[in-house]
């Protein structure tokens, strides 16, 4: 199959804190840069350096300029447009179209994702691009049989939708836009609209039960939700994979782990050990390089371990099923004495098949009466107090000898 060279483009949100993010699941990645000039008349500026999550510099944005507190929606929405009128976020587009070009000239892409922002330079490429709205899909869609967009006014008291009417109209057909793609040298889109149709695919995401009647008879893509987190992916169970301090350094081993896990539709929670900085984790899972593991264990379906003595009494306490690839010392004898109770599984950490590990989770996942003994056990444990039957052991041994 041709290999396709995609480009994104995405409103005020491209930038180094993306960095990496498309990398982990398998894409070549070149993040434009967006020298940002630092307008002087401009007090919002968040500061750039202490950024580190997508979409926090947005976050910091809307905040300083109060779109995010407690003022009303119409007020929140004159705030709205004039911060998209004001010179940083002018800039910020001036950028996005040059960096853009960069990418084009340099990739030549086959393929444009346009995220909410449509530059002049994707707009006359010729190149095909998809049309992506990343608000509810009724934000630039000219329709006034519906209440105007950002408004949360009702569909069936139109009341007060004229107090909005004139924001719809920005949001759909916009002179100051149109100035700015003038200013860099280009044609305005046809009657100043703002994000024109585009004549490959449009594609959002929303609740089909919850979506507009009009939108709904668009023949736009409907992805209904955005799969971007380990819960929404991986509909499957939480796993917590821990090899101990010792076994973690043992990189060949943790990448076999990894790549036999990664393939299954479950979710990991991952201990890195000393080397996190050498361990790549696959889409499906999460890591540190220290976890508060008596608090994650409780919460998990499954633990996969090297059998240490104290993740061994610990997991079993908490009555969670346990694969251990046992490493050296008492691990051994904690696998095999799992096996053999049918409480868990013991398995070949040098000679594992992908397969046999599978089943293992696979049986460990769904055999009820295993899963209810092990609650059983769990009960039995909580509810008793050792420390205390000790004592009074030791109380009735003294007693005894006097
Ligand atoms: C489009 O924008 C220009 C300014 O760039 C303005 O002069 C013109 O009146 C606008 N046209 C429409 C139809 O809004
Ligand atoms: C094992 O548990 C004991 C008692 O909870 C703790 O003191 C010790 O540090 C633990 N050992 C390891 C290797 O985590
Ligand atoms: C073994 O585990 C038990 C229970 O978690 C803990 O109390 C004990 O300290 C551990 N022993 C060692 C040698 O780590
Ligand atoms: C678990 O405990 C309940 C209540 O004591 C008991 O009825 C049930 O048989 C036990 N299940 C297993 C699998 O041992």
């Amino acid at each position: 199959m041709k290999k396709l060279t995609i480009l994104v483009s995405a409103i005020n949100a491209v930038g180094h804190s993306f960095e990496g993010k498309l990398k982990k699941l398998g894409y070549e990645e070149y993040v434009y840069s967006i020298d940002r000039e630092q307008p002087t008349n401009v007090e919002n500026k968040p500061d750039d350096t202490k950024i580190e999550n997508p979409g926090e510099r947005m976050a910091q944005l809307l905040l300083k300029s109060k779109i995010i507190g407690p003022s009303s929606p119409l007020e929140k929405m004159e705030q709205f447009l004039t911060f998209f009128e004001d010179p940083l976020q002018r800039n910020e587009y001036k950028h996005q179209n040059r960096g853009a070009k960069e990418a084009i000239d340099q990739f030549n892409p086959d393929l444009i994702f346009v995220d909410t922002s449509l530059v002049p330079v994707i707009y006359y490429s010729n190149i095909p691009w998809i049309k992506c709205i990343s608000t509810t899909p009724n934000f630039f869609f000219d329709d006034s049989t519906l209440p105007p967009p950002g408004s949360g006014l009702p569909i069936n008291d139109n009341t007060d939708w004229h107090l909005f009417e004139k924001f719809r109209r920005e949001f759909t057909n916009s002179t100051p836009l149109a100035n700015l793609i003038k200013e860099l040298g280009y044609e305005p889109y046809p009657d100043n609209i703002t994000f024109p149709e585009t004549q490959l695919l449009t594609v959002y995401a929303y609740p089909n039960e919850l979506n507009w009647n009009q939108i709904r008879q668009k023949d736009w893509f409907n992805l209904e939700f955005v799969e971007d987190s380990l819960n929404n992916k991986w509909s499957g169970k939480w796993i917590y994979v821990s090899m101990g301090s010792m076994g973690s350094v043992d990189l060949d081993l943790m990448k076999r782990l990894i790549s036999a896990l990664q393939n299954t539709p479950h979710k990991y929670i991952v201990s890195k050990g000393p080397r996190h900085e050498e361990l790549e984790l696959a889409a499906n899972m999460y890591g540190e390089r220290y976890l508060p593991q008596t608090k994650i264990v409780p919460l998990v379906d499954l633990v996969i371990t090297h059998g240490g003595n104290n993740t061994t009494t610990e997991t079993f306490a908490v009555g969670k099923p346990m694969i251990v690839f046992p490493l050296f010392g008492d691990q051994f004898d904690n696998a095999q004495r799992l096996e053999e109770t049918g409480l868990g599984a013991r398995l070949e950490p040098y000679g594992f098949t992908e397969k046999q590990l599978t089943d293992k989770i696979d049986h460990f996942l769904n055999d009820q009466a295993v899963l209810e003994k092990l609650q059983n056990a769990s009960k039995r444990i909580m509810n008793s107090n050792k420390p205390e039957e000790l004592a009074i052991k030791l109380e009735q041994l003294l007693c005894k000898d006097n």
